[in-house]
């Protein structure tokens, strides 16, 4: 890994200055760093900070007389490229195809066998855009590694996300991609994740559920497999589905999720189990009505106009209380979740203490229903361990982080 060579792409925004340190980091642990920079970032990083760290002219201009062919050979020569920071204004222009200025031509002209990685930074209104959104989406979708922006104090005074993902985990990320593009990885551990919901079939067309998405699993699942580890899915119907490759296995509702999870972990050696799913607590018994006794009727979807219609639920049993007995690998890393309803830290943490108790988990995130946005987004999540609280995040992204720097022990 030695001696890769990183093409480091600049663009106008005000983190630009934290870029002259991770190119310090980089040149400093036998990275060979050539820079090329927009216009707009020279307001912010100056030419000589940048040559002077890499020992490099910086690039900026296409036409630069004698070496307009040879800015293509760049591409050629680079082992991986990063665009950091990425402006709004750059993001949106590569997902449109748009190659005005040699960072923006460099990468029409990007070779798909090469890592691509953006580390946008911008104010949280222009990262909330659905401009550059949906290129983020567009450019992950064409094969970019797209790293997530961080939450926290932006200079333009506002507080949210768009922040510049901490430079030190940049650094850990380009070293983590190199290693498995060069097959060094020694993380190909294998997880199994649970995600969203169970549906209990009251009829053929009504069921019950719950308000699980999958957002935080699916962050997890991205996260874990961009470092290379093996991740299976295992995802009820409609939950989100990671963007990178993962083995997606669906299940249905309680019963089926219990069968398929457990043809899982007897079969396969995971290493860990992150268990998100929101598993029914409850399964339809009975349905009762005087009409339905009379007509004994055995009909796929219930009459709408019954009346005193009876559904009768019976308790389903605890899934994550037998995870570890279950599974083939018995030194299983297992991640537990509670989802709490308490609007009281030191009641919830009971919570926690009971799960800890009759799971067996070695660690439990906990994380509470008053911390849900209207968009059905999780924020703030502590992580217990058997003894103590370790970490209180944010967002589900630097959950992610976390709990891959405790598996990756
Ligand atoms: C003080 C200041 C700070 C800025 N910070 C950012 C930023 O953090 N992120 C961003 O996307 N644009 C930022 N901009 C706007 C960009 O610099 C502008 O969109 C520019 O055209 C980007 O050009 P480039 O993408 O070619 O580098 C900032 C502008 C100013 C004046």
């Amino acid at each position: 890994m030695l001696k890769s060579k990183i093409l480091f792409k600049i663009s106008g925004s005000i983190a630009a200055y934290k870029s002259a340190y991770l190119i310090s980091k980089l040149v400093q642990n036998g990275f060979d760093v050539q820079t090329v920079v927009t216009t707009s970032s020279l307001h912010f990083i100056g030419k000589a900070t940048l040559e002077g760290l890499t020992g490099k002219p910086v690039l900026i201009d296409q036409y630069e007389d004698g070496k307009m062919m040879s800015h293509i050979n760049l591409m050629k020569w680079a082992d991986l490229i990063i665009l950091c920071p990425a402006s709004a204004n750059t993001i949106n222009k590569m997902a449109n195809g748009i190659a005005d200025n040699l960072v923006t031509s460099l990468f029409l002209a990007h070779s798909w066998d090469k890592p691509y990685l953006i580390a946008p930074a911008m104010n949280t209104a222009m990262y909330k855009h659905p401009a550059t959104q949906e290129s983020l989406k567009r450019l992950k979708d064409w094969g970019v590694d797209i790293l997530p922006t961080d939450s926290g104090h932006l200079a333009c005074g506002d507080i949210g996300e768009g922040k510049l993902f901490d430079p030190d985990h940049i650094y850990d990320h380009i070293v983590d991609v190199l290693n498995n593009q060069n097959g060094n990885s020694d993380s190909k551990k294998s997880i199994l994740i649970t995600a969203g919901a169970t549906r209990e079939s009251i009829d053929g067309v009504r069921f019950i559920t719950n308000l699980s998405t999958g957002n935080t699993a699916a962050t997890i699942a991205d996260h874990l497999s961009s470092k290379g580890y093996k991740v299976t899915y295992l995802h009820g119907i409609n939950t989100l589905l990671p963007n990178n490759k993962t083995n997606n296995i669906q299940y249905r509702d309680f019963q089926n999720f219990k069968e398929t999870l457990n043809e899982l972990l007897e079969s396969n050696y995971y290493d860990s189990v992150i268990h998100l799913a929101a598993i029914s607590d409850y399964t339809v018994d009975k349905i009762k009505s005087e009409e339905l006794a009379l007509s004994g009727s055995g009909k796929s979807k219930l009459d709408s106009e019954l009346s005193n219609l009876t559904i009768n639920l019976k308790p389903t049993s605890k899934i994550v209380d037998k995870i570890k007995s279950i599974s083939k690998n018995k030194d299983v890393v297992l991640f537990a979740f509670k989802f709490s309803g308490s609007s009281s830290l030191d009641e919830s943490k009971k919570e926690v203490g009971k799960l800890l108790k009759h799971s067996n988990a070695d660690f439990v995130v906990l994380n509470h229903l008053q911390d849900r946005t209207k968009d059905g987004i999780q924020t703030n999540y502590y992580i217990f361990n058997k003894s103590a609280l370790l970490k209180n995040v944010e967002n589900s992204t630097q959950l992610a982080i976390e709990i891959e720097q405790i598996i990756k022990v």
